[in-house]
């Protein structure tokens, strides 16, 4: 579809950025602060690139106050940041850390003093590791009333000073690396053990957003979903059933839950058949049809292209390019459903990466098509290794290409009829790349630190930073 002429950004459009706080804080182990998952898993040995954690991150926590005036002074209309739930409840539960809380409050406030719209998530993967140890974390249906104790407490707590919540962060992620691959905690390779862990889940994310509607009944809650639109790889119609199965399997199995509080009938039977369906226990239906988020969360980074898969296909060890060494893309996929090949038409970012703006209107208007809600789009960015030049300055005009035609595309997703709330790149600065170290940076503020050393970790301004200010300053129309 082409338009003549493209419809304006709303005027309340937030224009962001966000974060997750194993990433950005560091501060592991303080003002009482309990371990989570993630302060485990980096040290065992081998599972993250060149070993590295969060244990000092950017040290945000030490430094907020820092970056809050960086994103003053570039103009942020909001910013999205997570909640480390073993910072508040050091044992995922029990007695409350007061100054676990009371940062986060800190920092609220000075977002707010500087007219920053705060956007809370109150999941981004580091879940208690006492709740790991317990009882299993996500396998178990003791962390509902967990999750839920601890998101109402936040709730209590910053009822007026926080509107925008978003649940979970990219379940779809981190249940399926964390359950399936192995790749992120608890390191499990269990289909079964995943959908039901993923059942729980969505059971939890449920149960907060009724919470929510009692306590702060004016504020905005969904959960953000990393979502990867599928195409067909070819006009071949098994080509076109393959994409379909990957929107079913890979994004409506998720989508559906949240949007309508049932599981897609085409997946649910396949997953029954095969004894991977979870278990349904009485009230679990009416607890999901009975919320719906405000809000779809969006995290988009790329699209999937899918060609058909035969049921008895076997697939290479998929390897992960962890080191941004590019070429590293193996087919995968599940066979007899799909098998995802890389899209001729587009261009790749060193860590194989597909970059494909387009696909980002495409996955808002699947969105407003199917569900007919708001979209938030709450990270969208590139993951790249930059070069610090003389004086301190950053070039990095291939991060500013990406954003900018992005920002075209919704631009015409808003033309198109999609409602959408704002955007959040990620990331505002450099921060920790779970399994890919430091060098994968995604921020417009670099960070002077590497694997190996932290250095100062100055902040300096890339040149995307500079540019971004006036993307904002002009609401959207100097791109
Ligand atoms: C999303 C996560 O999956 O993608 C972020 O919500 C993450 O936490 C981002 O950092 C980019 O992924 P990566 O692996 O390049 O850090």
């Amino acid at each position: 579809m082409y338009h003549s002429k493209l419809d304006h950004f709303p005027k309340d459009f937030l224009w962001g950025s966000a974060s997750a706080a194993y990433q950005i804080e560091g501060a592991w182990n303080e003002d009482g602060k309990g371990p989570s998952v993630w302060d485990k898993f980096t040290k065992i040995p081998g599972k993250t690139f060149k070993g590295t954690n969060g244990d000092v991150a950017v040290d945000h926590y030490h430094r907020y106050k820092e970056d809050v005036s960086l994103m003053a002074e570039m103009g942020l209309k909001a910013y999205r940041f997570s909640v480390s739930w073993s910072r508040i409840y050091p044992s995922g539960k029990g007695k409350l850390n007061e100054a676990g809380i009371q940062f986060y409050e800190d920092l609220i406030d000075e977002l707010r003093k500087h007219g920053i719209e705060p956007i809370i998530t109150l999941y981004h993967w580091d879940l208690p590791q006492a709740l790991q140890d317990e009882y299993g974390g996500w396998e178990s249906r003791d962390i509902i009333k967990d999750f839920d104790n601890y998101c109402i407490t936040l709730f209590e707590r910053f009822k007026n000073k926080v509107k925008y919540w978003v649940t979970l962060n990219e379940q779809n992620i981190f249940i399926r690396l964390g359950y399936e691959e192995a790749s992120h905690p608890p390191g499990v390779s269990d289909r079964k053990r995943m959908y039901e862990a993923n059942h729980i889940a969505n059971l939890a994310n449920a149960k907060v957003i009724q919470s929510f509607r009692g306590i702060i009944p004016d504020g905005k809650i969904g959960p953000s979903f990393a979502y990867g639109p599928a195409y067909a790889y070819s006009s071949n119609p098994e080509d076109v059933l393959a994409a379909e199965n990957a929107e079913e399997f890979n994004n409506h199995w998720w989508l559906d839950v949240y949007c309508w509080g049932e599981y897609p009938k085409v997946a649910w039977k396949h997953l029954e058949q095969r004894g991977l369906a979870p278990t349904i226990e009485q009230g679990d239906m009416e607890l999901l049809k009975a919320t719906k988020p405000d809000f779809m969360g969006v995290n988009y980074y790329q699209t999937a292209t899918l060609t058909a898969s035969p049921l008895d296909e076997v697939f290479g060890e998929a390897k992960e390019n962890h080191d941004g060494k590019k070429g590293n893309f193996v087919e995968s996929g599940d066979a007899g459903l799909f098998k995802r090949k890389r899209n001729k038409s587009l261009e790749t970012t060193n860590w194989d990466w597909e970059i494909d703006p387009v696909g980002l209107r495409i996955g808002l208007r699947r969105i407003t098509s199917r569900y007919g809600l708001p979209v938030l789009v709450t990270e969208n960015g590139l993951g790249e290794f930059d070069k610090l030049e003389e004086n301190e300055k950053i070039h990095d005009d291939y991060r500013i290409d990406f954003i900018r035609k992005h920002v075209e595309q919704l631009q015409a997703a808003i033309t198109d009829g999609v409602d959408l709330l704002g955007y959040c790149t990620w990331s505002f600065t450099d921060l920790l790349s779970w399994l890919n170290g430091y060098q994968k940076r995604y921020g417009f503020v670099y960070i002077n630190r590497n694997e190996t050393e932290e250095k100062d970790m100055k902040r300096m301004k890339k040149k995307s930073f500079y540019w971004y200010k006036n993307v904002i300053k002009s609401n959207g129309e100097e791109l």
